[in-house]
């Protein structure tokens, strides 16, 4: 239920601007970036609810007819493309964004020098779990801010910042609604797009994961190719509870966290043989999420230690990922630590 104050709703720009009024140290102009990603977000959403009415579906074509495939080395659909460019076209009128950076660019690209005012870095997942559109499952788009390092030696070593240092993280999950979770490091905030408005409505302010929840969310089709770890705990899991435990796995990184934000349980994504330090990207997939998660009382391992501590060294480094309840997290790594 939408969230009333002063007798009126919250929008997500009123919810920023208070927020940064009393926390982050920038001025409006923090609150103007993220007016891009709402609008981009928006966007995106008429799109997907679009999908199948107009030529959106499917793989994108390059010139010759082949399928296009991204730095990832995955075929590309038309609507990661449509997100790509739509957020950084919004991105680019905001004036104090200098650099974008996202999962279908090679490389990150400069949009605002350091001396004229572009201060901040957007890295993003345009569309996640984009192999899910065609058949109408819930797809997302993920983002991250930091701010540039002065003296940053190149583009690329100015990106390649821990979690830690994220200013700040969300996502948008475009399902039965449209809705967006996001943290400036003070609490995890959710709204929902309200179609007649076209506005964020504020739903529910410092969302707390549940501690502990009987259910994980993992693609066992891998589970002969996981370290030995994974196996016992999954193992562990459906004997020892005796059947209580559930499995929910929607192929959607951002839809399957969505629901253990609110729900509780934990969703693993180990090493495998295909991808030996996992399939999730830490910069703009991974450590959005992590943060949220910590925000929100969950926390979030690669197996070894805290996603937000990583160094990073590659713009598209992929890790592991365990991801939840703290209680579930720390019932994971008995077994794989
Ligand atoms: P993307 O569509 O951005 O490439 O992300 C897909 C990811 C993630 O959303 C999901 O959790 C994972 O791929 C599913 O991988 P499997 O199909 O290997 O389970
Ligand atoms: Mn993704
Ligand atoms: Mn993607």
């Amino acid at each position: 239920m939408a969230i009333r104050k002063d007798g009126g709703f919250v929008t997500m720009q009123q919810h920023v601007i208070s927020s940064q009024a009393e926390h982050i140290k920038a001025s409006g102009e923090f609150s103007w970036l993220l007016s891009a990603i709402t609008l981009s977000t928006k966007i995106i959403s008429s799109y997907v609810r679009r999908a199948g009415l107009i030529d959106i579906i499917g793989e994108a074509h390059s010139a010759d007819g082949h399928n296009q495939t991204n730095v990832q080395g995955e075929i590309v659909q038309k609507l990661d493309l449509i997100a790509n460019d739509t957020l950084k076209r919004t991105l680019g009128y905001r004036g104090n964004v200098g650099i974008v950076a996202s999962e279908e660019d090679n490389d990150p690209k400069v949009i605002q020098e350091l001396g004229k005012g572009g201060k901040y870095i957007v890295m993003f997942d345009p569309l996640d779990g984009s192999s899910n559109i065609d058949t109408n499952v819930s797809v997302g788009t993920i983002f991250t801010i930091l701010e540039r390092i002065p003296g940053e030696k190149s583009v690329t070593q100015g990106v390649l910042q821990p979690g830690y240092k994220q200013l700040a993280a969300g996502y948008v999950v475009y399902g039965s609604s449209t809705v967006m979770v996001y943290t400036v490091g003070h609490g995890v905030h959710m709204f929902t797009l309200d179609p007649q408005f076209g506005a964020y409505l504020l739903v529910k302010e410092n969302v707390k994961m549940p501690e502990y929840a009987n259910q994980y969310s993992c693609n066992e089709a891998y589970l002969h190719t996981f370290p030995e770890g994974y196996g016992k705990y999954l193992g562990w899991a459906k004997d020892h509870k005796g059947g209580q435990c559930s499995m929910r796995y929607i192929g959607s990184l951002v839809a399957d966290f969505h629901r253990i934000l609110l729900k509780g349980g934990v969703f693993l994504y180990p090493p495998t043989k295909k991808n030996p330090e996992g399939k999730l990207r830490l910069m703009y997939e991974a450590n959005p999420l992590a943060f949220i998660a910590e925000q929100a009382g969950g926390a979030a391992t690669d197996g070894r230690g805290r996603v937000l501590d990583i160094q990073p060294t590659s713009l598209h480094q992929r890790t592991p990922l365990i991801i939840g309840g703290k209680k579930n997290v720390d019932e994971v790594m008995k077994f794989v630590r």
